[in-house]
């Protein structure tokens, strides 16, 4: 029995321990039958629909290529191109598209909106990322994880986030941390840690387990002898452009550096991102913050930092894929045969 068919895919906290890491075992066996040219099309005759009120290159990307490698056909509905929210509302957009579709991929701001989705949809709705939560991008990283220190378990693993810890990313590795009772440190100025209301909830699951959550400000307390570490940007998808300066004021001494990763203590320590990454100067965005504020090298990461794990990152891109067709098949297929 699949236990996740026909459920919708909006944040971590809505999964077991168990469920999440049925998806990463299937999403493993799927990398594989893919790459040894032995994928069976289980999706035939199902359709998706992929609304994106926000850019994206990978989601978009794994979303369709999943879709087109299971046989199912896909509608790609970019900003601004329905009437959800302005002249129809959310409710009876999702009742339309529900009425059509099979699966409905949703990338917005509000996760609100995916939610009033998801109640009216009447078939999955996938989080391809709100302002509050990023849930693909997660479980593509704890496949990573997986592959790149197979000798531990999740519940042996310690890893830090540095950065803005309010954002989705943040929050999401809380949920996953909570879960799989990984050892996550949270570490930013006061200002930028999560909301309290998704922090508490955490941390209350976690302590029945054992208290392996932690928010600091303290790099030195927070790294040492971590695995990995994870950044991501420091300004996110729909904030003012305006918000930069008090970002690398209050950031600047969070990037991810030669001196962060001597701090963990851990010669053996790796670097996620979930990408896109604000490291080198070949793109105007970076190279007009770097020129403005006078700063030399990457914004949240350095450029050697991620040069030197360029593999683990691209390893985390590529993983997208094979996550997000897992969790395609196990909503839209009750059993599933490999
Ligand atoms: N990491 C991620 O979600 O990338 P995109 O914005 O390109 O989809
Ligand atoms: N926090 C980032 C994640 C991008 C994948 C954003 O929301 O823009």
């Amino acid at each position: 029995m699949n236990y996740l068919y026909q459920r919708n895919f909006l944040r971590l906290l809505d999964f077991s321990n168990l469920e999440l890491n049925y998806i990463i075992k299937l999403s493993k066996k799927l990398k594989k039958v893919k790459k040894n040219n032995k994928e069976i099309q289980l999706l035939k005759k199902k359709n998706i629909a992929l609304i994106f009120e926000k850019e994206s290159t990978r989601t978009r990307c794994s979303f369709e290529v999943a879709a087109f490698d299971q046989g199912a056909h896909v509608t790609y509905l970019g900003p601004g191109s329905t009437h959800l929210g302005t002249k129809e509302s959310i409710e009876d957009t999702a009742k339309v598209l529900g009425l059509m579709y099979d699966g409905i991929e949703y990338r917005g701001h509000n996760h609100k909106t995916i939610e009033i989705l998801a109640k009216y949809a009447n078939v999955p709705v996938w989080n391809g990322l709100t302002k509050k939560f990023h849930p693909t991008q997660i479980i593509a990283d704890l496949l990573t994880i997986r592959e790149v220190l197979p000798e531990k378990e999740f519940f042996e693993i310690k890893c830090a986030y540095i950065g803005d810890s309010s954002n989705n990313i943040a929050n999401t590795l809380l949920e996953a941390a909570t879960i799989l009772d990984i050892d996550l440190r949270l570490i930013s100025p006061k200002k930028y840690w999560p909301e309290k209301e998704i922090f508490n909830i955490c941390q209350e699951k976690a302590k029945k387990n054992k208290n392996h959550i932690i928010c600091t400000d303290n790099l030195k307390k927070g790294l040492n002898s971590v695995d990995f570490i994870y950044t991501d940007v420091w300004v996110s998808m729909g904030e003012p452009e305006n918000i930069w300066e008090e970002r690398i004021k209050l950031l600047k001494k969070y990037q991810v550096n030669q001196n962060t990763i001597n701090m963990t203590n851990n010669p053996n320590v790796k670097v996620l991102h979930c990408l896109p990454a604000l490291h080198d100067k070949k793109n105007n965005l970076v190279k007009s913050i770097l020129d403005k504020y006078n700063l030399k090298n990457g914004i949240e990461i350095t450029d050697n930092i991620f040069q030197k794990y360029q593999n683990i990152i691209f390893k985390q891109a590529e993983n997208r894929l094979h996550t997000i067709k897992a969790i395609i098949i196990s909503s839209l297929i009750k059993i599933i045969t490999l």
